[in-house]
């Protein structure tokens, strides 16, 4: 959901090339996705790659994929899924990838803006029945990284959640793209910290000229 964004054609684009996994891109406008989508398809078919498919459709449709990812800006969040009904996210096995963060406006520098609940992750488990399997993942992987194909993405990617088969689910499918390396984060509770490392990377590289920052655990 939230496809058509910075952050969900380049995804979209790294996932399908996996060869692994067929995605829809949800937008509020199912015009936008097709559109976002066929930009995929092209890539693909540039690339030889034929195995999967990318179509675009409404965020609701969306709820129909097996691993649902939440793409969108924070507050954003609950108005999106009031629209759609919780009810569709029953059993399904959800991606948090947004980190809340806000900019110093006089000073280069960014500071986490963690909701109540401590996270976007924890929050989003809130929204959701108890059955919706919350995860995070690809939270501190730059959104200009994932457009350039010629690169290689040799990032970590912590993912935690608390149930254990759906953060093998989505270790698996970070493990698909490029050289991401998925790392078991723990459970859910500690979203916040995945969370707070995105506005870290960003004002490292404002303040050291650095391009598209990002952390790799050895
Ligand atoms: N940008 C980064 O480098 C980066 C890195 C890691 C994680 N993240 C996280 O990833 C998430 C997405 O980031 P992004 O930069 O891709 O965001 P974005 O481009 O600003 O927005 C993503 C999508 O959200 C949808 N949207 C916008 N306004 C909306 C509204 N009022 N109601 C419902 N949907 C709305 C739009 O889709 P439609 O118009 O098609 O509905 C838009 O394409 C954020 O939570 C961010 O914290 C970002």
């Amino acid at each position: 959901m939230g496809g058509t964004g910075n952050i969900g054609e380049g995804l979209a684009r790294r996932i399908c090339l996996s060869g692994k996994y067929d995605v829809i891109i949800g937008s509020r406008d199912a015009g936008k996705a097709r559109c976002a989508a066929d930009g995929v398809m092209s890539c693909l078919a540039e690339n030889s790659c034929t195995g999967t498919s990318c179509t675009g459709a409404t965020n609701a449709d969306v709820c129909d994929c097996d691993i649902i990812i939440m793409s969108l800006p924070f507050d954003k969040l609950a108005s999106t899924i009031e629209t759609i009904g919780k009810s569709a996210f029953e059993n399904k096995i959800v991606v948090s990838l947004i980190n809340p963060m806000i900019r110093n406006p006089k000073e280069r520098y960014f500071l986490p803006d963690h909701p109540v609940d401590g996270s976007a992750a924890l929050a989003l488990q809130k929204l959701l029945p108890v059955s919706a399997k919350i995860c995070t993942g690809f939270n501190n992987v730059a959104a200009g990284k994932w457009m350039e194909l010629n690169e290689e993405l040799d990032y970590s990617v912590v993912v935690c959640g608390d149930d254990l088969t759906a953060k093998r689910i989505v270790m698996d499918l970070v493990a698909s793209v490029s050289k991401l390396q998925p790392l078991d984060g723990g459970p859910l509770a500690i979203s916040g910290i995945i969370e707070s490392i995105t506005p870290l990377v960003i004002t490292l590289a404002l303040n050291n000229g650095l391009k598209d920052v990002g952390v790799y655990f050895r």
